[in-house]
């Protein structure tokens, strides 16, 4: 009897203890799954560097997180990214920085017309203490911002042939959601229409729009090239993203798992910005090749007629912006100028 008791007992702790590491064990194999959507193509800075993000974090974390990336809008377009993250249906975005401004009326200083003279003035901008600040901004709305992804700098491509803001009056133009980008057209002298990144081949192409602004590696890669004339080569503002997570699901993550995370972040940040020049570089060259749109380089003459149109556009928005962060994003700039353009002595 008193054996069979002790049999009965130790069976029930077998199985007791089995069930318990069982399912102790399967549930730390349940990954955190981290939906990560963007809206371009996988050969693109963005693309690459949240594939990246995705080999490295599931590197670091093995079995603890699985990241699976949505390009192209297929899960969430430019209008329904944000919303989406606040709700909590994806958990990564990384949209452009002209994507923000119903969060925080200071991130469009990166939108104001010619502010930065090339993307290293704009890079050195995001490492400054006011630009790591914008990453803090929207906390209060539920959003971390965790890093600046560079794509480069944008031009104006339409389907005539142009060269100077002249030409382009009365030119309807695909903007994104920028308000800094609606007023900038007008000043220009032109129509600022805001569409959302996944219709602007279409609206290229049916003449619903006649112009657009974007990196080379975004007209590219999404054929704008195919659909317009000519690229004018502006360098007029900065293409750059902010990746940014629902503070509430961000601040939840055990620690391991937000330092995992953070460090595959870091990484795949470093490996966005080194490739980020060479893929606009490499985008310029196919566009060349395709003999699709003809590539213009201005004259020093004909850039400074877009610069002219400047003005109005940062009197509206100083004020919402701030002075002194203008300022600060423009002394960049200034420090960048080559010694060479400093004005020759005579001899
Ligand atoms: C992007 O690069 O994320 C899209 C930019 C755009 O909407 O033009």
């Amino acid at each position: 009897m008193f054996k069979k008791i002790t049999n009965l007992l130790t069976a029930i702790s077998f199985f007791a203890v089995t069930t318990l590491f069982g399912f102790s064990a399967s549930a730390q194999q349940a990954p955190i799954v981290i939906k990560l959507s963007h809206v371009v193509a996988e050969n693109t800075p963005k693309g690459l560097a949240s594939l990246k993000f995705k080999e490295l974090a599931e590197k670091k974390l093995p079995g603890k997180v699985q990241v699976q990336v949505f390009p192209n809008s297929q899960l969430f377009g430019d209008a329904k990214e944000l919303e989406a993250l606040l709700l909590n249906d994806v958990q990564m975005i990384n949209p452009s920085l002209s994507k923000f401004d119903r969060y925080t009326k200071k991130i469009q200083v990166f939108d104001l017309p010619f502010i930065f003279k090339d993307a290293k003035a704009a890079a050195d901008f995001q490492k400054s203490k006011d630009g790591q600040d914008l990453l803090k901004s929207m906390e209060d709305k539920g959003l971390i911002g965790l890093a600046y992804w560079h794509n480069g700098m944008k031009h104006f491509s339409a389907n005539k042939e142009f060269r100077v803001p002249n030409d382009i009056k009365g030119l309807k133009f695909r903007i994104q959601a920028s308000d800094v980008y609606e007023s900038f057209m007008k000043a220009l002298g032109a129509n600022g229409q805001k569409m959302a990144f996944a219709e602007v081949y279409q609206a290229l192409q049916t003449g619903v729009v006649d112009a657009q602004e974007n990196t080379y590696s975004n007209m590219y890669s999404q054929k704008f090239h195919e659909v317009q004339k000519t690229i004018v080569e502006t360098n007029h503002g900065i293409l750059d993203y902010m990746v940014v997570v629902n503070a509430k699901w961000w601040n939840g993550l055990p620690a391991d798992i937000k330092k995992g995370l953070s460090e595959a972040l870091a990484e795949a940040t470093v490996y966005n910005n080194k490739i980020g020049q060479e893929k606009n570089d490499e985008a310029k060259k196919l566009i060349i090749d395709s003999g699709k749109a003809k590539v213009v380089k201005l004259t020093d003459a004909q850039l400074t007629e877009w610069k002219k149109s400047v003005a109005p556009v940062y009197a509206q928005f100083e004020k919402d912006i701030g002075v002194d962060l203008i300022k600060s994003a423009q002394k960049h700039s200034q420090a960048a100028q080559p010694k060479a353009e400093k004005p020759a002595t005579k001899k």
